[in-house]
């Protein structure tokens, strides 16, 4: 069995992760970390092999390093933090990813590759206005990965989840390749995933759901 902390356990993500890690037979879920819920991450390191951090921009850095420092493995969902920062000599492993949507990914790759044959692209992502940071850490990866400069726009509204459109151009015509996670169950198969591999990755931090598949 392996012993999984939930950090952020109180939030939209932290739930759905407690409730997906619940009902995997080869995982126990033995700390819902949280100050709303009371429990601090340092006092729920000792009953952790891997914590998933789904907080803020400005607490996943620290708990991840505390994490690596105690030799409990990291998976990080949180976006909008610098990812460099987890690089050091550890005994444990971070494994960060910035969509745990297999859709996602596979948007990610195939932009990345229509990028090399079309002129010009452009982002557009689309959250749930309770959203912290902006651009969003998909749309800032996608980017990344794509030939050019590459423009994001953000779009924040209620009744959104997650969303992206990359909207390629070249003379005549246009491509667009689209993603929506309508429910946050769409991101649990691959957080499964990285806690289960998380420990026996060859380098850290991993940076990528596309590296486990
Ligand atoms: N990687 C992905 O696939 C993916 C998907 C969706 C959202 N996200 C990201 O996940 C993060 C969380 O999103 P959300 O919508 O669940 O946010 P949320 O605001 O609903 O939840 C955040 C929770 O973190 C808790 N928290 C704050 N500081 C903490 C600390 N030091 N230790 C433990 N818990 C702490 C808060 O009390 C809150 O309950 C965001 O950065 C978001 O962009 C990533």
């Amino acid at each position: 069995m392996i012993r999984v902390g939930v950090a952020g356990a109180a939030g939209r993500m932290g739930q759905a992760v407690c409730e997906a890690v619940e009902g995997a037979e080869d995982m126990e879920l033995t700390a819902r970390i949280d100050p709303a819920l009371g429990l601090a991450l340092a006092d729920a390191l000792g009953d952790c092999d891997v914590v998933v951090d789904f907080t803020t921009p400005d607490t996943a850095l620290e708990n991840a390093l505390s994490c690596l420092r105690a030799g409990v493995h990291v998976v990080i969902g949180t976006t909008g933090f610098d990812v460099d920062q987890l690089r050091g000599d550890f005994s444990a492993n971070a494994f960060v990813a910035p969509n745990f949507a297999i859709g996602a990914v596979l948007m990610m790759r195939f932009a990345a590759d229509a990028s090399q044959y079309m002129a010009k692209a452009e982002i557009i992502e689309l959250h749930h206005d309770r959203k912290l940071d902006a651009p969003s850490g998909t749309a800032a990866r996608t980017a990344a990965l794509m030939e050019g400069d590459v423009p994001i726009h953000s779009v924040r509204l209620p009744g959104l989840v997650a969303h992206q459109e990359v909207i390629l151009g070249d003379v005549g015509q246009t491509l667009t390749i689209r993603h929506d996670s309508t429910d946050r169950t769409s991101f649990m198969p691959g957080v499964l995933l990285a806690v289960r591999r998380v420990a026996e990755l060859p380098d850290s931090p991993v940076i990528g759901l596309e590296h486990l598949l």
